[in-house]
Protein backbone atom coordinates (compact mmCIF):
# COMPACT_ATOMS: atom_id res chain seq x y z
CA UNK A 1 0.00 0.00 0.00
CA UNK A 2 1.55 3.64 -0.73
CA UNK A 3 1.37 5.76 1.98
CA UNK A 4 0.11 9.23 1.08
CA UNK A 5 1.57 12.26 3.43
CA UNK A 6 -0.67 15.20 3.40
CA UNK A 7 0.31 19.18 5.10
CA UNK A 8 -2.50 20.44 6.75
CA UNK A 9 -2.54 23.97 8.65
CA UNK A 10 -3.26 22.71 12.08
CA UNK A 11 -5.08 25.62 13.23
CA UNK A 12 -7.34 25.96 10.15
CA UNK A 13 -7.11 22.86 7.78
CA UNK A 14 -7.84 22.97 4.00
CA UNK A 15 -11.34 21.04 3.38
CA UNK A 16 -9.89 19.77 -0.01
CA UNK A 17 -7.13 17.75 2.23
CA UNK A 18 -9.88 16.70 4.67
CA UNK A 19 -12.10 15.47 1.84
CA UNK A 20 -9.63 13.03 0.53
CA UNK A 21 -9.01 11.66 4.51
CA UNK A 22 -12.54 11.68 4.79
CA UNK A 23 -13.34 9.92 1.72
CA UNK A 24 -10.89 7.18 2.62
CA UNK A 25 -12.50 6.59 6.38
CA UNK A 26 -15.96 6.52 4.53
CA UNK A 27 -14.58 3.79 2.03
CA UNK A 28 -13.26 1.16 5.09
CA UNK A 29 -9.24 2.68 4.87
CA UNK A 30 -7.15 4.00 7.28
CA UNK A 31 -6.29 7.89 8.10
CA UNK A 32 -3.51 8.61 10.82
CA UNK A 33 -4.77 12.12 11.91
CA UNK A 34 -3.14 14.62 14.95
CA UNK A 35 -5.17 15.45 18.19
CA UNK A 36 -4.13 17.47 20.92
CA UNK A 37 -2.46 14.30 22.96
CA UNK A 38 -0.88 12.15 20.23
CA UNK A 39 -1.30 11.17 16.62
CA UNK A 40 -4.12 8.84 15.97
CA UNK A 41 -4.53 5.61 13.74
CA UNK A 42 -8.19 6.43 12.54
CA UNK A 43 -10.94 4.02 10.85
CA UNK A 44 -14.85 3.79 10.90
CA UNK A 45 -15.77 2.99 14.54
CA UNK A 46 -18.85 1.20 12.76
CA UNK A 47 -17.51 -0.82 10.61
CA UNK A 48 -16.55 -4.01 12.03
CA UNK A 49 -13.52 -4.77 8.90
CA UNK A 50 -11.93 -1.31 9.23
CA UNK A 51 -11.55 -1.45 12.49
CA UNK A 52 -9.78 -4.61 12.00
CA UNK A 53 -7.44 -3.10 9.72
CA UNK A 54 -6.36 -0.68 12.92
CA UNK A 55 -5.46 -4.16 14.90
CA UNK A 56 -3.49 -5.86 11.90
CA UNK A 57 -1.63 -2.20 11.16
CA UNK A 58 -0.32 -1.60 14.58
CA UNK A 59 0.02 -5.34 15.34
CA UNK A 60 -2.68 -4.79 18.53
CA UNK A 61 -3.81 -7.46 20.64
CA UNK A 62 -7.31 -7.98 19.97
CA UNK A 63 -8.33 -7.64 22.98
CA UNK A 64 -7.79 -4.00 23.54
CA UNK A 65 -10.33 -2.11 22.75
CA UNK A 66 -10.06 1.26 20.87
CA UNK A 67 -11.49 4.67 21.47
CA UNK A 68 -14.00 5.90 19.84
CA UNK A 69 -13.58 9.70 18.27
CA UNK A 70 -16.63 12.50 17.98
CA UNK A 71 -17.03 15.42 16.68
CA UNK A 72 -19.81 16.72 19.10
CA UNK A 73 -21.61 16.45 22.36
CA UNK A 74 -24.86 15.04 20.80
CA UNK A 75 -23.22 11.85 18.73
CA UNK A 76 -22.47 10.24 22.23
CA UNK A 77 -26.18 9.54 22.54
CA UNK A 78 -26.16 6.95 19.53
CA UNK A 79 -23.18 4.81 20.85
CA UNK A 80 -24.35 4.03 24.51
CA UNK A 81 -26.94 2.74 26.72
CA UNK A 82 -27.26 5.43 29.27
CA UNK A 83 -25.63 8.20 30.42
CA UNK A 84 -25.09 8.66 34.36
CA UNK A 85 -24.89 12.45 35.70
CA UNK A 86 -21.07 12.85 36.12
CA UNK A 87 -21.07 11.83 32.04
CA UNK A 88 -22.80 15.01 31.48
CA UNK A 89 -21.23 17.26 33.70
CA UNK A 90 -17.73 15.63 32.47
CA UNK A 91 -18.56 16.11 28.84
CA UNK A 92 -19.56 19.87 29.52
CA UNK A 93 -16.25 20.49 31.38
CA UNK A 94 -13.59 18.70 29.13
CA UNK A 95 -14.95 18.19 26.16
CA UNK A 96 -13.82 19.13 23.67
CA UNK A 97 -10.50 17.62 25.09
CA UNK A 98 -8.15 15.10 25.97
CA UNK A 99 -10.58 12.91 28.20
CA UNK A 100 -12.13 9.24 27.12
CA UNK A 101 -15.18 8.21 28.80
CA UNK A 102 -16.10 4.81 29.32
CA UNK A 103 -19.49 3.72 29.46
CA UNK A 104 -22.21 1.25 28.58
CA UNK A 105 -22.24 0.34 24.70
CA UNK A 106 -25.12 0.85 22.42
CA UNK A 107 -25.93 -2.10 19.95
CA UNK A 108 -24.79 -0.16 17.12
CA UNK A 109 -20.88 -0.30 18.38
CA UNK A 110 -19.44 -3.47 16.98
CA UNK A 111 -17.60 -5.97 19.75
CA UNK A 112 -14.73 -5.56 17.27
CA UNK A 113 -13.88 -1.17 18.41
CA UNK A 114 -14.64 -2.62 21.67
CA UNK A 115 -12.60 -5.76 22.05
CA UNK A 116 -15.50 -7.60 22.79
CA UNK A 117 -16.54 -5.35 26.04
CA UNK A 118 -19.88 -4.44 26.70
CA UNK A 119 -18.35 -1.01 27.55
CA UNK A 120 -17.16 1.49 24.73
CA UNK A 121 -14.81 4.29 25.42
CA UNK A 122 -15.40 7.68 23.64
CA UNK A 123 -13.96 11.06 23.03
CA UNK A 124 -14.22 14.10 21.90
CA UNK A 125 -10.74 15.44 20.89
CA UNK A 126 -10.07 19.41 20.18
CA UNK A 127 -7.33 19.04 17.92
CA UNK A 128 -9.22 21.51 14.95
CA UNK A 129 -8.04 18.47 12.28
CA UNK A 130 -8.84 15.43 14.27
CA UNK A 131 -12.82 17.93 14.64
CA UNK A 132 -12.72 17.91 10.80
CA UNK A 133 -12.04 14.85 9.95
CA UNK A 134 -14.75 13.13 11.93
CA UNK A 135 -17.19 15.42 10.96
CA UNK A 136 -16.19 15.22 7.26
CA UNK A 137 -16.43 11.62 7.50
CA UNK A 138 -20.05 11.53 8.83
CA UNK A 139 -19.33 8.48 11.30
CA UNK A 140 -17.19 8.68 14.64
CA UNK A 141 -13.73 7.42 14.42
CA UNK A 142 -11.97 4.59 16.33
CA UNK A 143 -8.20 5.62 16.53
CA UNK A 144 -5.61 4.23 18.90
CA UNK A 145 -2.28 6.00 18.95
CA UNK A 146 -0.58 5.35 15.73
CA UNK A 147 2.54 3.86 16.54
CA UNK A 148 3.12 0.30 16.54
CA UNK A 149 2.45 -1.64 19.69
CA UNK A 150 4.62 -1.44 22.40
CA UNK A 151 6.14 1.24 21.00
CA UNK A 152 6.21 4.97 22.41
CA UNK A 153 3.01 6.58 20.82
CA UNK A 154 3.73 9.31 18.01
CA UNK A 155 4.05 12.88 18.51
CA UNK A 156 4.61 14.09 15.20
CA UNK A 157 3.78 12.87 11.36
CA UNK A 158 7.47 11.56 11.15
CA UNK A 159 6.86 9.72 14.53
CA UNK A 160 3.56 8.24 12.63
CA UNK A 161 5.92 7.73 9.17
CA UNK A 162 8.79 5.73 11.08
CA UNK A 163 5.90 3.28 12.29
CA UNK A 164 3.33 3.05 9.33
CA UNK A 165 4.36 3.68 6.78
CA UNK A 166 2.79 1.07 3.76
CA UNK A 167 0.26 0.43 6.09
CA UNK A 168 -2.22 3.30 6.22
CA UNK A 169 -3.99 5.02 3.04
CA UNK A 170 -3.22 8.67 4.28
CA UNK A 171 -1.23 10.88 6.97
CA UNK A 172 -2.39 14.05 7.82
CA UNK A 173 0.22 16.27 8.86
CA UNK A 174 -0.52 18.45 11.41
CA UNK A 175 2.73 19.69 12.97
CA UNK A 176 3.27 18.10 17.06
CA UNK A 177 0.75 17.17 19.48
CA UNK A 178 0.61 19.34 22.05
CA UNK A 179 0.05 17.39 25.07
CA UNK A 180 2.09 14.93 23.79
CA UNK A 181 0.63 11.82 26.27
CA UNK A 182 -2.99 10.09 25.78
CA UNK A 183 -6.08 11.32 27.16
CA UNK A 184 -7.31 10.15 30.52
CA UNK A 185 -9.32 7.11 30.34
CA UNK A 186 -12.13 7.95 32.93
CA UNK A 187 -14.47 4.73 33.82
CA UNK A 188 -18.01 5.73 34.35
CA UNK A 189 -19.54 2.01 34.60
CA UNK A 190 -19.34 1.71 38.56
CA UNK A 191 -20.15 3.79 41.89
CA UNK A 192 -17.72 5.85 41.58
CA UNK A 193 -15.59 7.55 38.66
CA UNK A 194 -12.11 5.55 38.28
CA UNK A 195 -9.15 6.44 36.33
CA UNK A 196 -7.74 3.73 34.42
CA UNK A 197 -5.22 5.48 32.49
CA UNK A 198 -3.95 9.24 34.22
CA UNK A 199 -3.46 11.30 31.11
CA UNK A 200 -4.15 15.15 29.75
CA UNK A 201 -6.85 15.79 32.03
CA UNK A 202 -5.29 15.20 35.67
CA UNK A 203 -6.75 13.30 38.56
CA UNK A 204 -6.98 17.06 40.64
CA UNK A 205 -9.29 18.59 37.55
CA UNK A 206 -11.53 15.82 37.71
CA UNK A 207 -12.22 16.24 41.53
CA UNK A 208 -12.88 19.25 41.01
CA UNK A 209 -15.60 19.09 39.05
CA UNK A 210 -17.49 15.59 40.33
CA UNK A 211 -16.06 14.88 43.49
CA UNK A 212 -14.33 11.87 44.51
CA UNK A 213 -11.95 9.88 41.89
CA UNK A 214 -10.22 6.78 42.78
CA UNK A 215 -7.27 5.50 40.45
CA UNK A 216 -7.54 1.93 39.45
CA UNK A 217 -5.35 -0.54 41.41
CA UNK A 218 -4.29 -1.97 37.86
CA UNK A 219 -2.04 1.66 38.02
CA UNK A 220 0.29 0.75 40.80
CA UNK A 221 3.17 -2.23 39.51
CA UNK A 222 2.21 -5.61 40.21
CA UNK A 223 -1.42 -5.60 39.78
CA UNK A 224 -3.42 -6.63 37.12
CA UNK A 225 -5.40 -3.86 35.33
CA UNK A 226 -8.85 -3.63 34.42
CA UNK A 227 -8.08 -1.29 31.41
CA UNK A 228 -7.03 -4.27 28.77
CA UNK A 229 -3.71 -1.65 27.40
CA UNK A 230 -2.61 -1.20 30.69
CA UNK A 231 -1.59 -4.72 30.66
CA UNK A 232 0.64 -4.75 28.09
CA UNK A 233 4.91 -3.49 28.05
CA UNK A 234 4.14 -0.58 26.61
CA UNK A 235 5.57 3.43 25.19
CA UNK A 236 8.72 1.17 25.11
CA UNK A 237 12.33 2.77 23.47
CA UNK A 238 14.97 0.41 22.05
CA UNK A 239 17.58 0.31 24.46
CA UNK A 240 16.58 -0.78 28.38
CA UNK A 241 15.37 2.32 30.19
CA UNK A 242 15.86 2.96 33.97
CA UNK A 243 13.69 5.49 35.99
CA UNK A 244 15.09 7.24 39.02
CA UNK A 245 13.00 9.08 41.76
CA UNK A 246 13.61 11.02 44.81
CA UNK A 247 14.54 13.54 45.56
CA UNK A 248 16.41 15.65 42.51
CA UNK A 249 19.94 16.11 44.01
CA UNK A 250 19.89 12.54 44.76
CA UNK A 251 18.62 11.65 41.36
CA UNK A 252 21.31 13.47 39.79
CA UNK A 253 23.94 11.67 42.04
CA UNK A 254 22.71 8.48 41.42
CA UNK A 255 22.30 9.20 37.51
CA UNK A 256 25.76 10.40 36.94
CA UNK A 257 27.19 7.14 38.84
CA UNK A 258 25.38 4.53 36.64
CA UNK A 259 26.21 6.82 33.78
CA UNK A 260 29.95 7.42 34.16
CA UNK A 261 30.13 3.27 34.77
CA UNK A 262 28.47 2.73 32.01
CA UNK A 263 30.38 4.85 30.00
CA UNK A 264 33.64 3.65 31.05
CA UNK A 265 31.86 0.01 29.86
CA UNK A 266 32.42 1.61 26.47
CA UNK A 267 27.74 1.83 26.69
CA UNK A 268 26.62 4.88 24.59
CA UNK A 269 24.38 6.64 27.16
CA UNK A 270 21.20 9.10 26.76
CA UNK A 271 20.29 11.09 30.03
CA UNK A 272 16.45 12.25 29.59
CA UNK A 273 17.01 15.43 32.31
CA UNK A 274 14.91 18.93 32.88
CA UNK A 275 16.05 22.03 31.97
CA UNK A 276 16.60 22.56 35.62
CA UNK A 277 19.32 19.72 35.86
CA UNK A 278 20.75 18.82 32.65
CA UNK A 279 24.08 21.32 33.14
CA UNK A 280 24.66 19.16 36.11
CA UNK A 281 25.51 15.80 33.70
CA UNK A 282 29.36 15.34 32.85
CA UNK A 283 28.79 12.12 30.53
CA UNK A 284 26.06 10.81 28.20
CA UNK A 285 24.24 12.16 25.55
CA UNK A 286 21.52 14.53 27.53
CA UNK A 287 18.55 15.91 26.46
CA UNK A 288 16.11 18.03 28.36
CA UNK A 289 12.92 16.60 28.32
CA UNK A 290 11.25 20.10 29.59
CA UNK A 291 11.16 22.75 32.65
CA UNK A 292 9.99 20.71 35.71
CA UNK A 293 7.88 24.11 36.84
CA UNK A 294 5.72 23.58 33.52
CA UNK A 295 4.90 19.71 33.87
CA UNK A 296 3.32 20.68 30.26
CA UNK A 297 6.59 20.83 28.55
CA UNK A 298 7.71 17.24 29.82
CA UNK A 299 4.74 15.89 28.25
CA UNK A 300 4.73 17.67 25.18
CA UNK A 301 8.09 16.41 24.66
CA UNK A 302 8.44 13.03 26.68
CA UNK A 303 7.43 10.41 23.52
CA UNK A 304 9.73 12.79 21.35
CA UNK A 305 12.39 12.20 23.64
CA UNK A 306 12.14 8.55 23.68
CA UNK A 307 12.20 7.84 20.02
CA UNK A 308 15.17 10.50 19.77
CA UNK A 309 17.38 8.09 21.93
CA UNK A 310 16.14 5.24 19.49
CA UNK A 311 17.52 7.49 16.64
CA UNK A 312 20.97 8.16 17.89
CA UNK A 313 21.77 4.27 19.04
CA UNK A 314 22.22 4.41 22.80
CA UNK A 315 22.66 1.44 24.66
CA UNK A 316 21.09 2.44 27.82
CA UNK A 317 18.25 5.32 28.87
CA UNK A 318 18.46 6.76 32.27
CA UNK A 319 15.82 9.09 33.08
CA UNK A 320 15.25 11.19 36.06
CA UNK A 321 11.11 11.30 38.10
CA UNK A 322 9.16 13.95 38.24
CA UNK A 323 6.57 14.41 41.24
CA UNK A 324 3.54 12.82 40.98
CA UNK A 325 0.94 15.85 40.87
CA UNK A 326 -1.58 17.18 38.24
CA UNK A 327 0.28 16.10 34.69
CA UNK A 328 3.03 14.68 36.51
CA UNK A 329 0.58 11.21 37.36
CA UNK A 330 0.52 10.88 33.67
CA UNK A 331 4.08 11.26 32.82
CA UNK A 332 5.22 9.25 35.66
CA UNK A 333 2.57 6.35 34.16
CA UNK A 334 4.26 6.74 30.89
CA UNK A 335 7.66 6.28 32.07
CA UNK A 336 7.85 3.28 34.48
CA UNK A 337 6.03 1.63 31.70
CA UNK A 338 8.13 2.48 29.10
CA UNK A 339 11.12 1.02 31.59
CA UNK A 340 9.45 -2.06 31.77
CA UNK A 341 9.02 -1.24 35.68
CA UNK A 342 12.95 -0.90 36.29
CA UNK A 343 13.04 2.06 38.72
CA UNK A 344 15.29 3.35 41.61
CA UNK A 345 13.54 5.08 44.22
CA UNK A 346 16.08 7.38 46.77
CA UNK A 347 14.99 8.59 49.99
O1 LIG B 1 -5.28 10.47 23.56
C1 LIG B 1 -5.73 9.38 23.21
O2 LIG B 1 -6.57 8.77 23.89
C2 LIG B 1 -5.23 8.79 21.88
C3 LIG B 1 -5.70 9.71 20.74
C4 LIG B 1 -5.42 9.14 19.39
O3 LIG B 1 -7.05 10.00 20.90
N1 LIG B 1 -5.71 7.46 21.71
C5 LIG B 1 -5.23 6.41 22.44
O4 LIG B 1 -5.75 5.18 22.12
O5 LIG B 1 -4.40 6.55 23.31
P1 LIG B 1 -5.07 3.82 22.56
O6 LIG B 1 -5.80 2.77 21.83
O7 LIG B 1 -3.61 3.89 22.33
O8 LIG B 1 -5.40 3.70 24.08
C6 LIG B 1 -6.74 3.46 24.48
C7 LIG B 1 -6.78 3.04 25.92
C8 LIG B 1 -6.24 1.63 26.08
O9 LIG B 1 -5.52 1.57 27.31
C9 LIG B 1 -7.52 0.81 26.14
O10 LIG B 1 -7.34 -0.42 26.81
C10 LIG B 1 -8.45 1.74 26.88
O11 LIG B 1 -8.13 3.01 26.37
N2 LIG B 1 -9.86 1.43 26.60
C11 LIG B 1 -10.51 1.58 25.41
N3 LIG B 1 -11.78 1.14 25.51
C12 LIG B 1 -11.95 0.73 26.79
C13 LIG B 1 -13.05 0.15 27.50
N4 LIG B 1 -14.22 -0.06 26.92
N5 LIG B 1 -12.84 -0.17 28.81
C14 LIG B 1 -11.64 0.04 29.39
N6 LIG B 1 -10.58 0.58 28.78
C15 LIG B 1 -10.72 0.91 27.48
MG1 LIG C 1 -1.55 3.58 22.62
Amino acid sequence: METKLIKVNPEKPDLGSIRIAAGVIRAGGLVAFPTETVYGLGANALDEDAARKIYNAKNRPQDNPLIVHISSHKEVEGLVRNMPPEARILMERFWPGPLTLVLEKSNKVPYSTTGGLDTVAVRMPRHPVALALIKESGVPIAAPSANISGRPSPTTAEDVYEDMAGKVDVILDGGPCEVGVESTVLDLTGDVPVILRPGGVTREELEEAVGRVELDAGLLPGQKPKSPGQKYRHYSPKAPMLVVEGPVEAQIKKISEVAERLSVEGKKVGIMATAQTRMYYKTGYVISVGDRNAPLTISANLFSVLRKFDRMGVDQILAEGIPETGLGLAVMNRLRKAAGYNIIKLE
